[in-house]
């Protein structure tokens, strides 16, 4: 579904990305690991269009969509959740469910705005949708509070709500584990598992908290200063050398959340 060719990323002098390639095959779960400053958010923002790469190409179902903009990017079948998470916290959790699908409904902002027929049909339509992505989140009984007021662990699921919300075929993470506790990241697992298998919708995962990434990817890529270093299933990146060296040359280890085996 998802291939990454020889990507090059630098920011003035420093190289972000140096010749990455890896795949995401249909209905996966693969995860993207690596220490602090390893590259894996830029990798998503390259993705999903944010910026270009310096070299390199992405391909999404057989297209070459390096260079597009990120709505286009959007439209066509990927949507994403942010590190630091981005939600409009002066609208209600619906709102801001239904502002995300617009992407999905054809009347634009003048039409809405002059509340033309076409429009009020769709905005009747992405107030049930809305409903719908925030019952399956298990968000539905907090349609009405403020975003602002939600703890992070609920603003990080609205955050996947919003991502459901334009329909996609693939689902990029960047850390939504982060900052939740131990029994929120378990249900936050068994919904990544569930988006999948009910969904149909492939998934690329950021995470620190090891124990939820191996335990829900099917296929783990390893990146640390900008390139990849290992490649493979939980079992097989848990004991690669190259990967735990990785890990242990991170200063405090523990401050950063990271422990790798079990
Ligand atoms: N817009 C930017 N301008 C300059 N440098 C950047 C920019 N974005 C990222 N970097 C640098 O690129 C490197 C990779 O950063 P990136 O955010 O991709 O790492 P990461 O793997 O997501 O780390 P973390 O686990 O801390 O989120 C870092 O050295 C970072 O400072
Ligand atoms: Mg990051």
């Amino acid at each position: 579904m998802l291939l990454i060719k020889g990507i090059y990323k630098s920011f003035g002098g420093l190289t972000a990305l140096k010749d990455v390639s890896f795949s995401v095959p249909k209905g996966n779960i693969n995860a993207l690991i690596g220490p602090n400053g390893a590259g894996k958010t830029t990798l998503m923002n390259i993705i999903s269009g944010i910026y270009p790469p310096d070299r390199g190409e992405i391909i999404f179902l057989d297209k070459t969509i390096s260079g597009l903009t990120p709505s286009k990017i959007a439209k066509i079948g990927i949507s994403r959740t942010f590190q630091h998470v981005e939600l409009f916290t002066n609208m209600t959790v619906l709102e801001n469910v239904m502002v995300a699908r617009y992407t999905k409904t054809k009347a634009g902002f003048l039409a809405s705005g002059l509340k033309l027929p076409l429009a009020k049909k769709e905005e009747r339509e992405s107030q049930l949708k809305g409903l719908e992505i925030l019952d399956y989140i298990g968000l539905s009984d907090r349609k009405d509070e403020l975003a602002s007021n939600l703890p992070i662990g609920e603003q990080r699921l609205l955050e996947i709500a919003r991502a459901l919300a334009t329909e996609p075929k693939l689902l990029l993470l960047d850390e939504p584990a982060a900052g939740l506790n131990i029994r929120e990241t378990k249900m936050l697992g068994e919904t990544i598992l569930r988006i999948r298998k009910e969904k149909g919708i492939t998934i690329l995962l950021v995470d620190h908290d090891m124990e939820l990434v191996m335990k829900i990817s099917d296929w783990i890529t390893v990146l640390n200063f900008g390139e990849v270093i290992s490649n493979g299933i939980a079992s097989e990146v848990q004991n690669d050398p190259a990967v735990i060296n990785a890990y242990l040359g991170v200063e405090d280890e523990a401050d950063k959340g990271i422990s790798i085996g079990s």
